[in-house]
């Protein structure tokens, strides 16, 4: 599976996110409190950009009156009908089990790691100083 660089773990800061193209496809890269995630940028209701969303947390109530906030910065509500996802899985809250955004494996790796490949040529000292976000599509 090909990888791809899409953005420096310094443009992405602690709940914010970034729309990248990859192979055609438009991913948002979220960070949710230093820990990256990559979904589909389009909604399955009828289409809107998750990443223009505003990034929310769980409200949940047992009765009337009473309510549990959690999850702070994890989910992401669509901005045109309010649909809320799991930034971490993709998942819906409203019918998780058949509406979900799809998920991609991503990972933070250093400049060093990246330039590793199977085959070698001559070497030179590379001063690694900065972390990217590499995602799997
Ligand atoms: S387009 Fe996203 S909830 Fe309707």
């Amino acid at each position: 599976m090909p990888r791809h660089v899409v953005a420096m773990v310094d443009e992405i800061p602690a709940g914010e996110r970034k729309l990248v193209k990859v192979a055609g496809r438009e991913i948002g890269i979220f960070n949710v409190g230093g820990e990256f995630f990559a979904i589909g940028n389009r909604c399955p209701h009828e289409g809107a950009s998750l990443c223009q969303g505003r990034i929310v947390g769980l409200v949940e109530s047992d009765e009337p009156g009473s309510y549990q906030f959690s999850r702070r910065g994890e989910l992401v509500r669509c901005p045109w009908h309010g649909w809320e996802f799991d930034i971490r899985t993709g998942k819906s809250y409203c019918d998780p089990r058949r509406t979900k955004v799809r998920s991609f494996d991503l990972t933070v790796e250093t400049g060093g790691a990246l330039v590793e490949g199977e085959l070698r040529a001559d070497t030179f000292p590379v001063a690694i100083e900065q972390q990217y976000v590499v995602i799997d599509v």
